[in-house]
C-alpha cells in the first residue's frame, strides 16, 4: 500500500529545466513532430531524441493469452499474413463492432464532443499546432453507462473474455446504474492530436492529489486497466508501485512529477528513467492499432501521441486485487474526497454505494473485504457529512430516525441484497 512507504535513496533531483518558450509554441506539421528540421534541429528535442523503437513490453497474440498478467503485456489483435498486409480480422471478431465506421477519429470525435471542440482538434491535427497548443488537447473521454448518447460506441466494444471473466467493476456499475456518482466511470475513448499526451485529472475528486495534471500517474481506486489503440499510435512509460516509490522516494518530489506538463516529463522525467545509472526498472513500448496494453494496478503511467490516436479502455477491479481497492476506498483520503466544484463530499457516499453493490454481488468478497470491519464503521460515524446531497426529503427522514451514518450504511447493504436494482435507498 501507498502509506507504506519505506524511504529508499533518490536518483534525481526533479530538475523542472526551462523549455525555450521559441521550441514550446513553434508550429509543426504532425508529420514532423518527432523529426528534425533541414538544419538537423530537433523541432522539438525530446521528442526527437525519443528512440520510439525501444519496446520492453512483452507482446502475446490474443490466441495465445488466457490469464492476465501480474506485468504490463500488450495483447496484440492485429499480425502480419503472408503477404506482409496487417490482418486485423482478430479485432473485429473479438472486440469492436465497425460496421457503421463510426470507430474513426473524426466520428468519434464529433460524436463525443461539441462541434466546436472538434474543430480545435482538426485545426491542430491538420494545420500547424505548437507542442503547447497540443497539449490542451488532452481527452479522456468517459462512456457514462447512464448517458444514452454512448450507449452505440459501449455496445460495439466487448472486452476480451480472459479479462472480462475476473473483472467485478463492470458488474458493480452495472448494478448501481441508478446512482449518480461521479466517479464510477470504468470505460473510455481516449483521444488526441499527434504529440499531445493522454491523461485524466484523478485529483478531481480525490482531494489528495492535484489538479491541473496529474500526466504520471496511476489510476484511480487503483484499478488495473486495458487500453486498445484502434487507430494511429502512441508511447508509452510504465512503472511500477515499488519502483515509482524508488524512483521518488519523497512524497513531494513525486506530486511535483505527476503535475508535470507532458513536455516536461518527456524533457526533464523520462530521460533520467531510461538512462539511470543505479537501474529502477520500467516499461516503455510504441503501441499500434490492434494492440490492447493490460496494465496491473498501480502502475504509474504515461504517454506520447505519436500519431493521431484513438483508443478506447476499461478500468478493471479483479478477483485478485479487489481486497486492496476497497481497503483504499475506505480509508480517509478516498472517504474526504469532494467534488471540486460543489465541495460536497463524493468519496464517502461512492465508497458505500460500492461496498453495497459488493454485497449484492457476493457476500463472501464483501466479508473478506474491508468494507466489512469495525474500523470503516468508526470512520463513517467520524464523518460530518451531508448524506442527503441537498435532497430535502434526506433531512426529514433522519431527523425522525436519527441514524448514523454506520447504521445508514448497513441498511442500504441489507438493502442491496435484497434488490434486483440499486436505487437511493437512504432517500
Ligand atoms: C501557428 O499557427 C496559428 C494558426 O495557423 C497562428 O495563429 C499562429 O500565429 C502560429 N504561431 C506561430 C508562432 O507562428
Ligand atoms: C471503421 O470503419 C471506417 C469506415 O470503414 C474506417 O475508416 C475505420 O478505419 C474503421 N476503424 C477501425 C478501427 O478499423
Amino acid at each position: 500500500m501507498l502509506c507504506l512507504v519505506i524511504l529508499f535513496f533518490s536518483i534525481f533531483k526533479t530538475c523542472v529545466c526551462e523549455i525555450d518558450p521559441l521550441l514550446l509554441h513553434r508550429n509543426v506539421s504532425s508529420s514532423l513532430f518527432f523529426e528534425r528540421d533541414e538544419l538537423g534541429t530537433c523541432y522539438f528535442p525530446p521528442f526527437c531524441e525519443m528512440d520510439l523503437t525501444q519496446c520492453n513490453i512483452p507482446k502475446v497474440f490474443v490466441d495465445d493469452i488466457d490469464n492476465p498478467s501480474e506485468f504490463p503485456v500488450i495483447i496484440q489483435f492485429c499480425r502480419n499474413d503472408v503477404n506482409g498486409e496487417k490482418d486485423c480480422s482478430a479485432l473485429y471478431r473479438d472486440i469492436i463492432r465497425n460496421e457503421s465506421g463510426q470507430f474513426t477519429w473524426d466520428k468519434i470525435i464529433s460524436e463525443v464532443r461539441s462541434t466546436k471542440d472538434y474543430e480545435r482538434y482538426a485545426a491542430l491535427e491538420y494545420s500547424h499546432g505548437s507542442v503547447y497548443d497540443r497539449a490542451q488537447t488532452i481527452d479522456i473521454h468517459p462512456l457514462k453507462d447512464r448517458d444514452r448518447k454512448y450507449k452505440k460506441i459501449i455496445e460495439s466494444i466487448a472486452p476480451p473474455s480472459f479479462l472480462s471473466e475476473i473483472d467485478i467493476f463492470n458488474d458493480l456499475i452495472g448494478y448501481l446504474t441508478t446512482s449518480d456518482s461521479p466517479m464510477m466511470g470504468n470505460k473510455w475513448v481516449i483521444f488526441g492530436t499527434t504529440g499531445m499526451m493522454s491523461h485524466f485529472c484523478i485529483s478531481a475528486y480525490f482531494i489528495f492529489f492535484f489538479c491541473g495534471g496529474a500526466h504520471y500517474h496511476f489510476d484511480y481506486y487503483l484499478t488495473s486497466f486495458w487500453n486498445l489503440v484502434l487507430s494511429g499510435s502512441k508511447f508509452w512509460l510504465l512503472t511500477a508501485p515499488y519502483d515509482t516509490l524508488k524512483l521518488f522516494p519523497n512524497e513531494t518530489q513525486l506530486k511535483e512529477v505527476m503535475n508535470l506538463p507532458i513536455y516536461n516529463f518527456f524533457n526533464d522525467i523520462y530521460p533520467t528513467i531510461v538512462h539511470n545509472e543505479i537501474s529502477v526498472p520500467y516499461y516503455h513500448c510504441l503501441q499500434e492499432k490492434g494492440d490492447m496494453l493490460f496494465a496491473p494496478p498501480i502502475y504509474y503511467h504515461s504517454t506520447i501521441n505519436v500519431e493521431k490516436p484513438l483508443s478506447v479502455s476499461r478500468n478493471l477491479i479483479t478477483e485478485y486485487d479487489y481486497q486492496q481497492t476497497f481497503s483504499f476506498l475506505t480509508h480517509w483520503p478516498s472517504l474526504l474526497s469532494e467534488d471540486v466544484d460543489t465541495h460536497q463530499n463524493v468519496g464517502a457516499i461512492q465508497t458505500m454505494e460500492l461496498c453495497a453493490a459488493l454485497f449484492h454481488y457476493h457476500d463472501g468478497m464483501f466479508r473478506s473485504s474491508a468494507c466489512w470491519n469495525k474500523e470503516f464503521l468508526h470512520r463513517l460515524n467520524a464523518l460530518d457529512i451531508d448524506l442527503s446531497q441537498g435532497k430535502e426529503s434526506w433531512n426529514l427522514w433522519s431527523k425522525i430516525h436519527k441514524k448514523q451514518n454506520s447504521q445508514v450504511y448497513v441498511d442500504m447493504c441489507n438493502n442491496a441484497k435484497k434488490h434486483p436494482f440499486f436505487s437511493n435507498f437512504w432517500v
